[in-house]
């Protein structure tokens, strides 16, 4: 049964929806220039200059950058690089293209190739070789999570004097409460620890047998709140944090989606537009981005109906790439989730805000997960100084105003665990690199991979189950490319370009001198939520979560290991 070709079916736009959508708007407007003025909270360039008294006018243009914006950062999961509308999809995501034309989009801009790294970037500004979380995922039965010293962004924000909100997916670790989000900087958290959860039920199988239920209140197992469909339950979430919040004190509302990872689950009214798509996967994921379209204007509606929108920042970003596998697409991009091609760690992004200097406009700055933290720090007046050592840059003036980026490199990553390439060595490397390790870098237009970066093809939207290996990949463990020039991994320069080669390698190795061990610690049984209660979540005291830490790669608490008994 071969799929249909996505490109031959267009689903009709639901009409209703449209009408809808832009009634409400419309509806909003209204709405918040009263609620705006009660708050005196008008911004200029919103509504029409006759609008505005001069009071108004002269506080808001005075005020528009003392007063500390509210931001908030909506996350989704496993959305490729095709699965948007304006990347010219087959799937419909009206609210995030019209939040996008209306802002900035981010055209040149990177992230991880899973979960974990992705998220721990984020929050710590940090490249995963300095959080020794440069290998795989946090797994729900390792004693692993985000290191307890690394100082977080909702935690820089709480210092600023916001308040901070997570809502969705944490998977930054959990064993000790120490780990949970709540101790992490958010004043609240309603999600799941764990990173693929069912979307009605929150239960999660870490492998046949080894399930328990995964949505937590603050440091509570949310029992009575399972049933609603997740993209749903975040989004009213976060429309109820908004509510009973003061619009004029600064807030941080974290909104981690868990659409669109697997399972594959959608409320049945989001399917029905896409019911010719041949492709089972595809119909059901597509419908989830829909669903979690939906989801943007309700927070957006929100924004604007209990007046934070006119001095808020919106920054939408995707994890990862497409698991085409499960419905995803990254075309025109090379690879997929996990893999280092640009399939994997090209991301969509964009900055809706009415504080942008230039908007409307597509953005080329090369700009990095680990940027939104330094960025969105000194958005909030807070301070990021030299000695941090973040990974990151303040990109805000590329974004908002279109002056150049300060970031010339990417440092993708190097994960010296991950298998090695057959056919790398240190030869191959000119002897300064070993070519067998995974790593991948991007200087300027260049970027260069070592080892296996992971499934090489490139997957049509009309083929995603069809899969067609290379060959080309098999006997090499270094490629160079102009992404600029080859943003599809067509051509390969690395032989008729060693020079470039090896000043890329110089790169890698002087990364790799600032690298921590990395912390990937063996799964440990007393995790098994039939140990606490059904549940994921913490199992390990103060105490004892030393034992089993141990093992290589722990810099911390070394005095402490001495006494453990177990590790001996
Ligand atoms: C958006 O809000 C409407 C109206 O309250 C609600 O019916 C719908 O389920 C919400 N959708 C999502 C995805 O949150
Ligand atoms: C920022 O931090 C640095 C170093 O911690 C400090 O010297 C400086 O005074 C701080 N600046 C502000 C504006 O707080
Ligand atoms: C990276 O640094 C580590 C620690 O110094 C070293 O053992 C390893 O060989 C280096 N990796 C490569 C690929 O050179
Ligand atoms: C990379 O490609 C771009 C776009 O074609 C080109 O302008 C640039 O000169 C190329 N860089 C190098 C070093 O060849």
């Amino acid at each position: 049964n071969l799929p249909k070709e996505f490109g031959r079916t267009n689903p009709r736009v639901g009409g209703s929806l449209d009408a809808w959508s832009s009634m409400a708007v419309y509806a909003l407007t209204g709405f918040s220039l009263v609620s705006l003025l009660s708050f005196g909270y008008l911004s200029w360039d919103w509504m029409k200059p006759s609008l505005v008294t001069d009071v108004s006018m002269e506080k808001s243009l005075s005020s528009s950058f003392s007063r500390s914006p509210h931001i908030i950062f909506i996350l989704t999961d496993d959305q490729g690089y095709h699965d948007i509308g304006y990347h010219g999809s087959d799937i419909q995501t009206p609210m995030l293209d019209r939040l996008a034309a209306e802002g900035v989009k981010l055209e040149n801009y990177y992230i991880q190739p899973i979960c974990t790294p992705s998220r721990s970037q984020l929050i710590t500004g940090r490249y995963q070789i300095h959080t020794g979380l440069q290998h795989s995922i946090i797994r729900p039965r390792q004693p692993n999570c985000l290191p307890l010293d690394q100082v977080t962004l909702p935690q820089k924000l709480q210092e600023a004097g916001y308040s901070t909100h997570m809502v969705g997916k944490w998977h930054l670790g959990f064993y000790k409460k120490e780990c949970l989000p709540t101790r992490r900087g958010f004043d609240t958290f309603l999600g799941s620890l764990t990173g693929n959860v069912d979307y009605y039920t929150y239960d999660n199988c870490d492998g046949p047998g080894v399930c328990g239920y995964d949505l937590h209140e603050g440091e509570n197992v949310a029992w009575d709140q399972s049933g609603k469909y997740s993209t749903l339950l975040y989004a009213q979430r976060v429309s109820k944090i908004l509510a009973t919040h003061n619009p004029k004190e600064p807030i941080f509302i974290y909104v981690a989606f868990q659409a669109v990872h697997t399972p594959l689950q959608s409320p049945k009214e989001y399917i029905y537009r896409y019911r010719s798509m041949g492709n089972v996967a595809r119909r059901k994921y597509a419908a989830m981005v829909t669903c979690m379209d939906e989801a943007v204007r309700n927070i957006t509606w929100a924004l604007k109906k209990y007046g934070y929108y006119d001095n808020s920042v919106v920054v939408f970003s995707t994890d990862n790439g497409g698991q085409t596998f499960s419905g995803g697409s990254n075309w025109p991009l090379r690879g997929r989730k996990g893999t280092y091609w640009e399939g994997g760690v090209r991301g969509i992004g964009f900055v809706h805000s009415p504080l942008l200097k230039r908007k409307r406009r597509t953005s080329r700055a090369l700009v990095h997960i680990t940027d939104w933290y330094p960025t969105l720090v000194a958005l909030a007046g807070g301070n990021v100084s030299e000695a941090e050592g973040l990974d990151g840059y303040n990109v805000w003036p590329a974004i908002s105003e279109g002056k150049e980026s300060p970031r010339t490199e990417i440092l993708h990553n190097i994960d010296p665990l991950y298998n090695h390439a057959k056919h790398g060595s240190l030869e191959g490397g000119f002897g300064i690199w070993n070519t067998a390790v995974q790593a991948s870098i991007r200087v300027r237009e260049w970027k260069l991979l070592t080892g296996d970066p992971g499934y090489s093809d490139w997957i049509p939207p009309q083929m995603l189950t069809n899969f067609r290996r290379l060959t080309d990949s098999v006997r090499k463990s270094v490629w160079l490319f102009n992404i600029t020039a080859d943003p599809y991994e067509r051509d390969d320069l690395s032989e008729q370009r060693p020079d470039v080669v090896r000043a890329l390698l110089k790169r890698l190795v002087y990364y790799n001198r600032t690298a921590i061990p990395v912390r990937y610690p063996a799964e440990n049984p007393r995790a098994h939520p039939d140990l606490n209660g059904g549940a994921w979540g913490p199992w390990a005291s103060e105490e004892d979560a030393e034992d089993w830490e141990g093992g290589g790669g722990l810099l911390k608490n070394k005095n402490k290991k001495k006494k453990c008994k177990i590790c001996k």
